[in-house]
């Protein structure tokens, strides 16, 4: 999974999402599972859709998650991202990144497409697998040159193998003694300790908790293995763009990527996939507040949806209505018509407030905050009233304030006095309505009321 991206705050808010909680082999959503509450019909498409994305058939398809501020469109994005595969890529940005990055907004989104597409590319390697009988090492008079012999067995056979120096080092840097179940790699020379032998198992009383006990292997001490590892186009086209080459992968400084170089890995990795050494794994670019995209940023989306490689890209928007950036018109959830066509949607409703408790209290558990019952009706009710997401903060705040009379639980009056000290929007709109006339607009107007605003699903 991609996470470089991601912004930290968007974790810390879901970090108590594991997945989307539902039942491994009907998809039917379980009341309140791996951290999610309520909302169960999203929940069940997502989960179809997730489904739909391990058999891997929807590359190229786009999701829209619409909904109110807070009903959870990005918890259900994380819940998926839980829920892929290990080696299916997820990416997530916030539409208004592709402006702050330094880079065209197009080449933002490019790399994002690239880093949500997995390659899959097996090798073939030649090892060699067994216990290790005896090691004999013969230093020359210098210390120099070193010379030495492997006797190595599986439960079938049992061959001595000629040491050099190279290797002589590597068995001592891991530490390799008899009775070790090692495996050597014989393209690079890799030795891999892959634990103790059972038959040693009482030689040494000073053994390390963690040592892991193996049966002595059987068969053939040589053996093919395939590996098999996965990278994203991003990192194949980030290694092979002579001016940035591979620390720019640790920097994350990549610049922008020249558009020969994409097609030639294009080509190269539709090579490996016709020789079977490779396979594409479509994976997931989750693309939150999507209504600030632009006119052109869609028309990008739009034909790179097409392109043969192309990831499943999920969006979450919670505008009800909403010029599309750089046009005139208005449309959807800020969409264009010819892109909203192709778009899948998945709607999230405002939470009852049994679901609004439920989801508290996880929170609360997260933060390891203790609340008292009332503390939480109260928040709850606050919930209701003024967004999900300011009560959740509450209880941090809340907790802070507990602490410092040194309280193991939040009572309701730290609750209440978290609710005055910090404001939720609508009481700091009023708050700037009330003194309209010290605050300036931007254009030196008051702000308020205009005709052409976006209009906020509810
Ligand atoms: N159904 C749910 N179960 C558990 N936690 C939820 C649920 N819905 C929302 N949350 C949590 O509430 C907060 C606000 O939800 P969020 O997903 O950010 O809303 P949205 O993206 O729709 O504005 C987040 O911390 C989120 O993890
Ligand atoms: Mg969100």
């Amino acid at each position: 999974m991609s996470k470089d991206l991601r912004g930290l705050n968007m974790i810390a808010a879901h970090s108590h999402i594991r997945g989307l909680g539902v039942d491994a082999t009907t998809l039917e959503p379980k009341a309140a599972s791996q951290g999610l509450v309520g909302q169960e019909k999203a929940r069940k498409s997502a989960a179809v859709m997730l489904q739909m994305i391990k058999e891997g058939n929807v590359a190229g398809r786009a999701v829209l998650i619409a909904g109110p501020p807070s009903t959870g469109k990005t918890a259900l994005a994380m819940g998926m991202a839980q829920s892929l595969g290990p080696d299916v890529p997820f990416t997530s940005l916030a539409a208004s990144e592709i402006y702050s990055l330094e880079m065209s907004k197009t080449e933002a989104l490019k790399q994002a497409f690239r880093k949500s597409i997995g390659v899959r590319i097996k090798e073939e390697s030649e090892i060699m697998e067994g216990e290790v009988v005896e090691i004999q090492i013969d230093r020359s008079v210098t210390g120099s040159a070193k010379q030495g012999k492997l006797t190595i067995k599986t439960t079938d056979m049992e061959a001595v193998y000629d040491m050099g120096n190279k290797m002589i080092d590597a068995m001592t840097k891991e530490r390799i003694m008899a009775g070790d179940i090692i495996s050597i790699d014989k393209s690079s020379g890799k030795i891999t300790k892959l634990g103790r032998s059972y038959a040693r198992s009482r030689d040494y009383d000073a053994m390390g908790v963690d040592t892991k006990f193996l049966q002595c292997p059987d068969g053939e001490l040589q053996k093919r293995k395939e590996t098999v590892h996965t990278v994203t186009l991003h990192e194949i086209d980030v290694i092979n763009s002579r001016t940035q080459g591979f620390l720019a992968l640790f920097s994350g400084d990549t610049g922008e990527i020249r558009s020969e170089i994409r097609d030639q890995i294009n080509i190269k990795v539709g090579e490996w996939k016709e020789e079977g050494k490779a396979e594409i794994v479509p994976g997931v670019l989750f693309i939150d507040e999507v209504h600030m995209l632009d006119i052109e940023s869609f028309a990008f989306l739009n034909s790179a949806l097409e392109d043969e490689l192309a990831p499943i890209v999920i969006m979450a928007s919670n505008r009800a209505n909403a010029k599309v950036r750089g046009t005139d018109y208005r449309s959807p959830h800020g969409l264009p018509f010819d892109f909203l066509d192709r778009v899948v949607i998945i709607k999230t409703h405002p939470y009852s407030p049994e679901d609004l408790k439920q989801i508290l209290s996880v929170r609360a558990q997260e933060e390891e905050v203790d609340l008292s019952p009332d503390a939480l009706a109260l928040l709850t009710k606050v919930g209701s009233e003024t967004g999900l997401r300011y009560a959740a903060n509450l209880i941090t705040t809340s907790q802070l304030i507990a602490a410092k009379r040194r309280a193991k639980q939040v009572s309701v009056e730290d609750v209440q006095r978290s609710f005055t000290l910090f404001y939720d929007p609508a009481r700091s709109a009023k708050f700037v309505a009330s003194f309209e006339q010290h605050l300036l607009g931007n254009n030196g107007a008051a702000a308020g009321s205009s005709a052409n605003v976006d209009t906020v699903m509810t």
